[in-house]
């Protein structure tokens, strides 16, 4: 057993979902972390020895980030296509093929690769926690192939053959359906956590809410948890598909009737909104309105949905400054979803928040105040801190 004291924290942030901004913020405060897990929290004063000692000088200490949307296994480039979307051309889902075909035709090396850098990238910006989506292979093979990379870096995995209808199939959707909900299931059910879909019927490239109804079914009878992609270009049946069948979390959330918010507020114990709002900023579209969603009792989190196409960025601190600059959210409430929040859509309480007995995933902020999240944007403030083994200590 190795134990480890962190000492002169300016902030500690323990997002315990205590005090009026559910932040749980503590002044004078130390922590011990044992093989990992926080073992002890409490005054600075009273801190109990241990085998090292970090001295923060100072800093904050906050839940490292939870990421809960992204796909980052793929291939290629389409910075073309952000141009584009600069100028003004809507999004409509039809780049993703371009990605499947660079995607298919990189080795598993090179997925390797570019995979691990955008993780080391991710844990600079301050993430702990990480799903990882499928999507961009769209055969069994290339699926499977996807989810076994991801897993060798997250266990939140998420088969998402439902991501598009594959050129060779765009004469056959219901064929396509078909090989999602059999034999691609099948085979990639043992790599995933997750099951989720693009419920989309404003994209010709995406699903129906009977297209994505029959994804979902097949994915909680294979035992997977439901995430769904949904509302994001235009108004449709993702929410109430998501809340119908007890999805863990509705993604994107972008045009809601009063209908759907009242929906997800009477489920919000076990459904979550989570918002992207690097999308809304990548796409040129218009942002959700979070605050709405708060006031009406919704469940939220916050995560990047880092991706080629809709947002190329895996910095939670900046998706922070956007939810507070541009869809109504204060401070707290931003880095309250995008730690406690997220954890919660990926039905998990052991990340997310600072308790004792929980893991020691945290994150330092240079800086006096998690204010300054939202308040320096776009400054490198935040960065991981691997405390998990014996010894390590916050790199410099
Ligand atoms: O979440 N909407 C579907 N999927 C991604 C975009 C994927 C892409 O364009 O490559 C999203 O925005
Ligand atoms: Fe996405």
């Amino acid at each position: 057993m190795s134990s480890t004291a962190v000492v002169g924290i300016g902030e500690l942030v323990t997002c315990d979902g205590t005090g009026p901004d559910l932040l749980g913020v503590r002044s004078n405060a130390a922590l011990v972390i044992e093989d990992g897990i926080i073992a002890w929290m409490g005054p600075a004063a009273d801190v109990p020895s241990a085998d090292t000692e970090i001295d923060l000088d100072g800093r904050v200490i906050i839940p490292g980030f939870v990421d809960s949307h992204s796909h980052l296994v793929f291939a290629g480039d389409r910075g073309a296509e952000f141009v584009a979307r600069m100028t003004g051309q809507p999004y409509d889902g039809g780049g993703i093929g371009v990605t499947v075909a660079a995607t298919r035709d990189a080795s598993d090396e090179e997925l390797t690769r570019l995979l691990a850098s955008r993780i080391d990238e991710l844990q600079t910006l301050g993430t702990t926690t990480i799903e990882i989506k499928s999507g961009y292979g769209l055969t069994v093979a290339d699926e499977v192939r996807a989810l076994q990379i991801a897993r060798q870096f997250t266990a939140e995995t998420t088969f998402l053959g439902a991501h598009v209808i594959p050129a060779e199939y765009a004469q056959d959707r219901a064929g396509y359906v078909d090989l999602v909900t059999g034999p691609m299931l099948q085979a990639a059910a043992q790599y995933a956590r997750w099951i989720d879909v693009f419920c989309e019927p404003h994209s010709p490239h995406a699903f129906d809410a009977q297209e994505a109804r029959a994804v979902l079914s097949a994915g909680a009878d294979a035992g997977l948890g439901l995430r769904v992609h949904g509302n994001q270009l235009g108004h449709g049946p993702g929410v109430q598909l998501a809340v119908e069948l007890g999805a863990a979390t509705v993604d994107h959330c972008t045009y809601l009737d009063d209908e759907d918010v009242d929906a997800l507020a009477a489920v919000a114990e076990s459904t979550v909104a989570t918002l992207l709002p690097g999308v809304e900023f990548c796409t040129r579209s218009p942002y959700p309105d979070a605050a709405r969603l708060l006031s009406a009792g919704v469940a939220i989190a916050l995560a990047t949905d880092c991706n080629p196409g809709t947002c190329y960025s895996s910095s939670m601190p900046w998706v922070i400054s956007l939810a507070v600059r541009e869809m109504g959210l204060t401070p707290a409430q931003a880095l309250y979803a995008a730690t406690a929040g997220s954890a919660k859509s990926l039905r998990r309480s052991d990340i997310g928040r600072l308790t004792i007995g929980n893991r020691a995933d945290l994150s330092v902020l240079d800086a006096p105040s998690y204010l300054h999240l939202a308040y320096r944007p776009g400054v490198p403030i935040a960065r991981a801190v691997n405390l998990t083994a014996s010894g390590e200590t916050p790199e410099e």
